[in-house]
């Protein structure tokens, strides 16, 4: 269940979406997962296509249990044609989120981050377009915009991004613009901006900021903070980018290649989060206070990130349905949660 409801747009999504053929690439990792429970909440026919390299069953298993007959998994890659062509059969829209989803990742892997993230989505374009789906909308990065100067990004300030995965991602949606103009397929670009939420794997050495943040706190370690910890980031909440996707699909407009920034539209320092962090989910004010820990700057990384969302609001509707705040609070309960059960299962307990 999406934790935040979306009341002003949920009856007419569920006009547009259900009994639809929707086709998740990626469904298996994180956005990708609430989307689908999303998206199976407004009666639609989900199938999903994801090799498992980066996440598990475990979000999926219980949709496939309690909605077989509306969910149907296909383990394979989107580098697969004959895969891609069993999932996208009869789909009429196609989310895609697969992809190498990490800078530090990108750093170490360049060339298989540009092989997933690009030639894939080349993959997918092709394979949407030959079965005739009616719009794809691709799941972009902020990443895109690298350091160009000018707070808050809009869509019309031109990229620069500074990593391979940013330079993977702009170039995939560089692709869906390509789709529209010469074979008229549907596509639009959501640019997200750090999303977070419930689930996020905190558990890989490439785990995102809040996920790792709230893994070491719970352990009794300090956050580890790359350089001086005054970067910002405009945090978004999972929820807000399932209805940014959503709403892309369901669009009246002719959407051909556009692109949107996805996020909060406000802009909060990784010093700030840590605070946060530590406030909630710390030993109190009894304990041993827990230190921050800072280390090197990573290649890569851009200084601020912080989006203006009018074009997104203006022409699909979109508004935040969390803010930074409510999403925090339910990512990090969900975090000690997840922490009270790992700890449980490695003492011999059950899950
Ligand atoms: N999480 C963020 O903050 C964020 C920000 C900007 C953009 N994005 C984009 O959003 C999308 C989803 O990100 P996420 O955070 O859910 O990442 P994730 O790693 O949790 O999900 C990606 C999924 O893609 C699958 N995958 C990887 N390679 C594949 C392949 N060759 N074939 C099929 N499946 C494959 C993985 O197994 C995983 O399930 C990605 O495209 C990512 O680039 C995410």
């Amino acid at each position: 269940m999406a934790s935040f409801p979306s009341p002003r747009h949920d009856d007419r999504l569920r006009e547009a979406l259900e009994g639809r053929v929707c086709c998740v690439t990626g469904g298996a990792g994180f956005i990708g997962a609430h989307l689908v429970e999303r998206l199976l909440e407004l009666g639609a026919i989900v199938r999903v296509i994801d090799d498992l390299s980066t996440a598990t069953l475990d979000a999926l298993n219980p949709l496939l249990e309690r909605q077989p007959e509306r969910l149907r998994f296909v383990r394979g890659s989107i580098l697969d044609d004959d895969a891609l062509g069993d999932a996208f059969s009869r789909a009429s829209l196609v989310f895609h989120c697969a992809a190498l989803s990490s800078i530090p990742r990108s750093v170490e892997h360049p060339e298989r981050s540009w092989a997933v993230n690009t030639t894939g989505t080349l993959r997918v374009l092709l394979a949407a377009r030959d079965a005739a789906v009616r719009r794809v909308v691709y799941s972009a990065s902020s990443s895109a915009y690298g350091n160009t100067p000018g707070l808050p990004k809009a869509e019309t300030h031109t990229p620069a991004p500074v990593s391979p995965y940013g330079a993977s991602k702009l170039a995939a949606e560089h692709l869906c613009v390509a789709f529209s103009e010469t074979y008229g397929l549907s596509t639009v670009s959501l640019r997200y901006f750090n999303v977070f939420g419930p689930r996020q794997r905190p558990d890989t050495p490439y785990a995102g900021v809040i996920p790792s943040f709230a893994s070491r706190v719970l352990g009794g370690e300090a956050p580890r903070i790359f350089g001086d910890g005054e970067q910002s980031r405009d945090f978004t909440f999972v929820d807000n980018a399932v209805l940014a996707n959503l709403l892309a699909a369901t669009s009246d407009r002719p959407l051909a290649g556009e692109v949107y920034n996805t996020a909060t539209g406000s802009r909060v320092t990784v010093n700030e989060l840590a605070e946060r962090v530590i406030a909630k989910l710390g030993p109190g004010p009894a304990a041993q206070p827990i230190e921050i820990e800072r280390i090197e700057p990573r290649p890569g990384e851009v200084r601020h990130s912080h989006a203006d969302i009018s074009r997104i609001t203006n022409d699909l509707g979109y508004e935040p349905i969390a803010t930074f705040d409510q999403g925090l609070d339910v990512t990090l309960d969900w975090y000690r949660a997840w922490h009270e059960r790992t700890a449980k299962t490695s003492n011999g307990g059950v899950r």
